[in-house]
């Protein structure tokens, strides 16, 4: 018999909600009928992206806070804010990211810790409030949008490369630890996808047209979330089918 879990009346946290994958992510789950808890850092950036997320008719599915998942504190606040509102809480999305890139004697302190902090310690931060939540639903779905620099490690990206491995790696020990409590645990590593990730701030950039979209890994979500109970896609890498050929 074939057991799929559905997504309607499911609490799912977004962090990094407010914009690019992690909005993606929160729109595909609310259609599917989710209750979404999103944060991001920027309060006016979160406050359309909750009016536009609550659109047609949903504006009782979607909610959320400013917060900065590098701290303890606000990831704590994200968490129980999400369960306090809509009584529980059965998927986390961590998605929030940041990346700078330079080599490692031109990266400052401040620049190395918040990369790790957002990237890494931050999903440690969120998990560790969820999953005792998760616990007390008869088990949930974490998912970790990690990257590609997860595996392939490049010039320029020390502090990238180093918290996206890291958070592979935790990943799967996490998966080890939640498995016998119906916690499944997947981690995705994009390519290239088109938004506004590591971008200047106010730079205009066209979306170039062979990058993966927001939708396409908001797509996996969902997907991943309906494989039959017993099934776990661990470890997902998703790469532009056509991406331009090298010179
Ligand atoms: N775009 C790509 O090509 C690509 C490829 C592979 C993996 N990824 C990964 O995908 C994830 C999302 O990337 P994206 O492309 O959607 O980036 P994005 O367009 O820059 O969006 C990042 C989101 O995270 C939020 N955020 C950043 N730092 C935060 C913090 N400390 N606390 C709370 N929220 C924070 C941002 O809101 P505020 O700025 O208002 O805080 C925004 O909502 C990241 O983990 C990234 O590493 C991206």
């Amino acid at each position: 018999m074939t057991m799929t879990v559905e997504l309607g009346g499911k609490v799912a946290v977004v962090t990094g909600g407010s914009r690019g994958i992690g909005y993606s992510v929160a729109a595909a789950l609310l259609d599917e009928g989710a209750k979404v808890f999103i944060c991001g850092r920027t309060g006016d950036t979160l406050r359309t992206s909750l009016e536009s997320l609550g659109c047609a008719g949903r504006r009782d599915r979607v909610d959320g806070v400013a917060a900065d998942v590098s701290s303890y504190d606000d990831c704590r606040k994200v968490v129980h804010g999400a369960a306090n509102r809509f009584g529980g809480v059965d998927i986390l999305v961590n998605n929030a990211g940041v990346g700078v890139f330079k080599p490692v004697d031109q990266l400052t302190v401040d620049e190395w810790d918040r990369t790790v902090g957002t990237n890494l310690s931050a999903v440690f931060y969120c998990c560790r409030e969820a999953i005792p939540l998760m616990r007390q639903r008869g088990g949930g779905y974490i998912f970790n949008i990690s990257s590609l620099a997860g595996v392939n490690p490049f010039a320029g990206g020390s502090a990238y490369n180093a918290s996206k491995f890291g958070l592979n790696g935790f990943s799967e020990a996490m998966m080890q630890d939640v498995r016998y409590d119906g916690i499944r645990v997947s981690y995705i590593m994009p390519g290239s996808v088109a938004t506004e990730f590591g971008a200047p701030p106010g730079s205009t950039k066209a979306p170039e047209s062979w990058k993966l979209t927001g939708e396409d890994i908001a797509k996996a979500v969902v997907d991943l979330y309906r494989f039959p109970q017993r099934a776990l896609a661990s470890r997902i890498e998703m790469r532009p089918s056509q991406p331009p050929r090298k010179k």
